[in-house]
């Protein structure tokens, strides 16, 4: 049985785990991402692999990064929400480890992961977004994962959603990743706290009255509790998502959407509302077949585990 690593380097994490060829986790690791420094990314993620080879024969790494890898799947050229600018990232860990190392895009593989071994298992075509720091698009196309002619197709963080809107790590201004992530997320909360709003005092008591610790997990633990305010928050969120993916759908006509990362765990307080903004928005609706959105099976494993899968082709 070959066992492959997966890396899933996010802006606030990197997850790595062990896996064998049914997608199954054997061991996992986790650190903070060090966002700001590149060669600190490079030796955490070095490091993982290395404790995660301890005690498992592994054959290959395949790393899920947030952001442009280029088609040869080496190199990150770019990133948003980390800083990566042109960053061999292949050549550095193949030297560092002695292993075969692949690199793609963190929801490609997400979406990859989850078209294997997930919520997509039953169909051709599927479209993954992933809600977190940014916002990641992975696409399966045909039972292919589809790149794009330069590597970076599926960048759906960055359609404008709003003309003139809030300014985006890419640079740009009214990013879909600006309105529906879990960064979004915590920027409104965050704001009505710090603006005093009544309505976010049950947030803010959570965060035992610091502002800054007002969470993504924080928002949706109290929406769980049922805090009107947490609530329509997330309902905001999902509204955002849901009005996005009637779009995307108008390109891509995928049969499933699945949403994933750490926002998902919100579950329907997030996705009943992107559905029903999803099905007002669509165009010829109830004209057409309808897809349907789930949630991430593999949860925030998806991106780890479809980067081990990778690295096994
Ligand atoms: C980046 C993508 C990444 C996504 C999710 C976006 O800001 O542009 O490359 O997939 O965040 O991490
Ligand atoms: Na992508
Ligand atoms: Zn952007």
């Amino acid at each position: 049985m070959t066992l492959t690593c997966g890396i899933d380097i996010g802006g606030t994490k990197i997850l790595g785990g062990v896996v064998d060829p049914d997608g199954t986790i054997l061991a996992e690791l986790r650190v903070d991402s060090p966002a700001s420094d590149p060669e600190a990314i490079e030796q955490a993620v070095a490091g993982l692999v290395r404790a995660l080879c301890a005690d498992h024969d592994v054959s290959a790494v395949g790393v899920g990064a947030a952001g442009y890898v280029d088609k040869a799947r080496s190199n990150v050229m770019f990133a948003p929400n980390i800083a990566w600018r042109d960053v061999p990232m292949r050549a550095a860990l193949e030297a560092d480890l002695g292993l075969p190392v692949v690199v793609e895009n963190d929801a490609n593989a997400a979406a990859w992961g989850e078209f294997r071994f997930g919520a997509g298992e039953d169909v051709d075509d599927l479209l993954l977004v992933t809600v977190g720091t940014g916002i990641g698009g992975g696409l399966v196309l045909d039972g292919e994962l589809y790149r794009g002619a330069f590597g970076v197709g599926a960048e759906i963080g960055h359609m404008r959603m709003v003309p003139g809107g809030v300014l985006c790590g890419c640079g740009n201004r009214g990013c879909y990743e600006q309105y529906a992530s879990g960064s979004a997320l915590v920027r409104e909360a965050r704001d009505a706290a710090r603006g005093g709003s009544l309505l976010a005092r049950e947030v803010l008591d959570l965060a035992d009255g610091d502002v800054d610790r007002i969470s993504g997990p924080l928002i949706t633990r109290a929406a769980q509790a049922g805090d009107p305010f947490a609530t329509e928050q997330l309902a905001e969120l999902g509204r955002w998502l849901g009005e996005g993916i009637a779009s995307l759908t108008a390109v891509l006509d995928p049969a499933v959407v699945v949403i994933g990362g750490g926002v998902s765990e919100a579950e329907d307080l997030l996705l009943e509302p992107a559905r029903r903004a999803f099905r007002s928005q669509l165009a010829g609706r109830g004209h057409r077949p309808e897809l349907s959105i789930r949630k991430a099976q593999l949860g925030n494993r998806a991106g780890l585990i479809g980067a081990a899968d990778l690295a096994r082709r």
